[in-house]
């Protein structure tokens, strides 16, 4: 049975993930802090699959704690998801997402390097293109200004990794930009549970549609598209976890493959945040409370992705919409609700 190490498995894609490498016959051992979540995703993993992960409560920017994962363990692969991801936050503690998303993932690469571990996945994402000028995009697409520095970050991790690669010609990377995950397991028993207060649209309409906010506000409807309001790629996070799943058998299969891969993952399709909200409402019988406001800073009119690399090399597709990832939060936020009435 292949071992795979998944940082930042207590996080919101990670433990998905999990979920997947486990049906799929990974045995998983994680690593989190749980700077972003707790304990709570594992105790679901182990309602779903029956298994009890393991994880190590290390910071990954500790080296030497970081090593002691590697030599307790014999590990196959690294899926590599630990950092710090808000956008907002980003942009007023710069310092503190340089040092935690750099550092530990060069503590990663360090390891990997010294134990012999030759198969890596990135969390990149779709931020790295900035304001891409062709839609589309492809991994061919450049990338743009970064608009904050968490971007920055994801622009820098996936250069220090091509870095990597070209003195350690065993070494094989996968660099998967996501586009916007969303949704939950259908069990309805983990999904996204941040420490911070939620900014995304689809937990931002959940979190609205059970009361924890009066109103959500659309941020602008004067864009340049069909209805006015921004167009965005909303994957669901169970067709990402099974990419992470697909890749990383690709990785560890014999497959020519160059050794550092970029993949967009996202359904390929654009959905306006109107239309987000309509499907919300049509598929849970709510009615939303939301008002029109002005323009998001830093917002994008439009991104989504083009496909076909993943579908060819990865032999990936997404088999769920826009329906299903609400249909999945609302389980996803009723049940947490209740959890937290309860307690
Ligand atoms: P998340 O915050 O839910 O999960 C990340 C996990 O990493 C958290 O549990 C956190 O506690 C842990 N972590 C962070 N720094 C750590 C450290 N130094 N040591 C150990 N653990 C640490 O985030 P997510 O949504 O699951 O995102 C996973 C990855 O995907 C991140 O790299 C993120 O940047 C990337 N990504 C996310 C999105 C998105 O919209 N969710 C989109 C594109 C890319
Ligand atoms: C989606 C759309 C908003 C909230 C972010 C990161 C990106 C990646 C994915 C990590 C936008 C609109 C939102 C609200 C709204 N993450 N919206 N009202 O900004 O596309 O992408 O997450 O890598 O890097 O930037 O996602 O969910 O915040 O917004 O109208 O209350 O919903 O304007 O058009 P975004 P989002």
């Amino acid at each position: 049975m292949k071992k795979v190490l998944v940082t930042g498995g207590c996080g919101y894609i990670g433990s998905h993930t999990i979920i997947d490498l486990i049906d799929n016959g990974f045995e998983v051992i994680s690593v989190d802090n749980n700077v972003n979540s707790d304990l709570k995703a594992l105790r679901g993993i182990q309602s779903i699959t029956d298994k009890l992960v393991k994880n190590y409560t290390i910071d990954l920017c500790d080296l030497e704690k970081t090593r002691k994962i590697f030599s307790n363990d014999k590990i196959d692969g690294v899926i590599h998801f630990a950092a710090l991801k808000s956008v907002g936050e980003s942009v007023f503690e710069p310092i503190r997402y340089f040092h935690n998303n750099l550092n530990s993932l060069l503590n990663i690469l360090t390891c990997c390097k010294e134990f012999g571990v030759d198969n890596l996945i990135f969390s990149s994402s779709c931020s790295v293109y900035g304001n891409a000028k062709d839609l589309p995009v492809t991994e061919l697409t450049p990338f743009e200004h970064a608009e904050c520095p968490y971007a920055r970050t994801k622009q820098m991790g996936e250069n220090i990794i091509e870095d990597f690669c070209v003195p350690n010609k065993e070494f094989k990377a996968i660099l998967l930009r996501y586009f916007n995950p969303a949704g939950a397991h259908e069990s309805g028993l983990i999904g996204e549970a941040p420490s911070n207060k939620a900014s995304n649209l689809v937990p931002v309409i959940t979190e609205t549609a059970i009361g924890k906010r009066e109103s959500m506000t659309v941020f602008g409807n004067d864009y340049g598209t069909r209805d006015g309001s921004c167009i965005r790629d909303y994957i669901h996070v169970m067709d990402l976890a099974n990419a992470h799943t697909k890749a990383i058998q690709y990785l560890l299969g014999d497959e020519n493959q160059q050794n550092c891969e970029v993949y967009n993952l996202g359904i390929g399709e654009g959905v306006t945040v109107l239309e987000a909200i309509n499907a919300f409402e049509k598929v849970t019988g709510q009615k939303l409370n939301y008002t029109i406001g002005e323009r998001r800073a830093g917002d994008v009119e439009a991104i989504y992705a083009n496909l076909n690399k993943a579908e060819q090399n990865l032999g990936w597709k997404p088999s769920r919409n826009i329906e299903d990832i609400m249909k999945s939060a609302w389980i996803w936020e009723k049940n947490r609700t209740e959890t937290v009435l309860q307690s």
